[in-house]
């Protein structure tokens, strides 16, 4: 498998993790119990590696898809469209959190309708990649596109969440995610 195409699987398979501990959280808004700081943290890791390092690699594979294959041109800029309507919407949730983590008063109904909208977007987003654009990308591009797109990943930026190093910030967060993970019996 490609390498891009492998970092592509794993980081869904993160980011699923994560909207599994939103998924948890947005549970708990009615009763005043969420975590907004654990939220604020999932949604600043968002707009920083899967909004500005993950669907960038992605797009670097759909242009080359919609070049070779124009009958899925309506898709792939379709998913490109979505890439763009996921950061708008993690910004728009990112600034409602940030005012109730300032504790400015929020609507909660309004903030857990905005969380289930963009886990259901994500997960959707997700996948439609996994399921039908990544298998038919893997038949219609060729060794040598892999090793172009490959070839560019050295400069990538590592995953402060998930990677090798955990940055500071996301400290808290990486503890969340290995113990929800450690009660579901995972690893
Ligand atoms: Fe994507
Ligand atoms: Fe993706």
């Amino acid at each position: 498998m490609p390498e891009v195409l492998a970092r592509l699987h794993k980081e869904h398979a993160d980011f699923a993790r994560l909207l599994d501990l939103l998924d948890r959280q947005q549970a708990l808004f009615a009763d005043g119990a969420a975590d907004y700081d654990m939220i604020g943290a999932i949604l600043q890791y968002v707009l920083e590696y899967p909004d500005a390092v993950h669907h960038p690699k992605e797009d670097l594979i759909y242009n080359v898809l919609r070049s070779r294959d124009p009958a899925l041109a309506a898709e792939i800029g379709n998913l490109e469209e979505e890439h763009r309507e996921l950061a708008e919407l993690t910004r728009s949730l990112a600034e409602m959190i940030e005012r109730a983590v300032a504790e400015v008063p929020v609507d909660r109904a309004a903030v857990r309708d905005l969380t289930r909208e963009f886990i259901r977007r994500y997960r959707h987003h997700i996948s439609r990649e996994e399921l039908h654009v990544f298998p038919t990308a893997l038949q219609v591009l060729s060794d040598r596109d892999w090793a172009e797109i490959d070839a560019g990943l050295a400069g990538d930026p590592g995953d402060p969440l998930f990677g090798e190093v955990v940055t500071n910030y996301f400290q808290a967060l990486r503890e969340d995610i290995d113990s929800l993970a450690e009660l579901a019996g995972g690893d």
